[in-house]
């Protein structure tokens, strides 16, 4: 497929409301490499934790940030984030004290600057990789990291569908309280973009969501082709 007919596709939205399902669904019916940026914020805890760093501006953060280098592993079509080229699981990745501590990183401005470009220049990587686009999930995709995406998307659910899902995950995770921390934080918090299409997950099963945001892809598509 011809480079000009790449797709950026940002998708937004709350704890456990379907974002990584959606996007992995979505990357597979669509060629696209899928990001969960999620486990960007996440690798950083760990980081942090394992070096006793607290989560607050200090020289110690900014010191301990210049010494993490982000890369990124290809899987299918999934991009895992690499640390110093140690790619953490999934069990580190979702440990409870990740989960509880989280939003309180990903609060820092410093932190946030710190994946920034790391993030951004996935787009090429997944053009590099032959990828007919990307689509990255996330709190700030559509408003901060690519806010001329060719598509938004920001999913909803109410607090028990999504308390639901994380208790049938097995996992412990203040879901309300992170989304609270997201919204409320001052620098990229968690809200819509202005053109963004809004989506009920707890009102669709997975696949209705999937055939709904294809449909809107492949408007993006014709859109972006004239
Ligand atoms: O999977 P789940 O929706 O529960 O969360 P996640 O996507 O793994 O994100 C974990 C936390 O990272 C969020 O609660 C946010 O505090 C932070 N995050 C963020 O600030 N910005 C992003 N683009 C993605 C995640």
């Amino acid at each position: 497929m011809a480079q000009e007919q790449f797709l950026i596709i940002a998708l937004d939205g709350g704890a456990a409301t379907g974002k990584s399902s959606t996007s992995r669904g979505l990357a597979r019916l669509h060629n696209l490499l899928h990001v969960d940026t999620g486990t960007h914020y996440r690798a950083l805890t760990l980081a942090c934790l394992e070096a006793a760093v607290a989560p607050i501006a200090s020289p110690d953060l900014i010191t301990l940030l210049e010494q993490l280098a982000l890369g990124c592993r290809i899987d299918d079509r999934e991009a895992n984030v690499t640390v110093n080229g140690r790619q953490p699981t999934m069990e580190e990745l979702r440990a409870d004290e990740v989960n509880s501590l989280v939003s309180r990183y990903a609060a820092l401005p410093e932190v946030r600057e710190a994946v920034k470009a790391y993030q951004r220049g996935l787009a090429e990587e997944a053009r590099r990789s032959g990828f007919d686009g990307l689509i990255m999930d996330g709190r700030d995709i559509g408003t901060v990291i690519f806010p001329d995406a060719d598509l938004k998307v920001f999913l909803f659910a109410d607090e028990s569908t999504r308390a639901q899902r994380r208790a049938a995950e097995g996992q412990v995770d203040a879901i309300g309280d992170r989304d609270k921390a997201d919204q409320q934080r001052k620098t990229a918090p968690l809200v819509p973009a202005a053109d963004a299409q809004r989506i009920d997950t707890g009102s669709f099963t997975l696949n209705e969501v999937i055939a709904q945001i294809s449909g809107l892809i492949e408007d993006a598509r014709a859109a972006k082709l004239g």
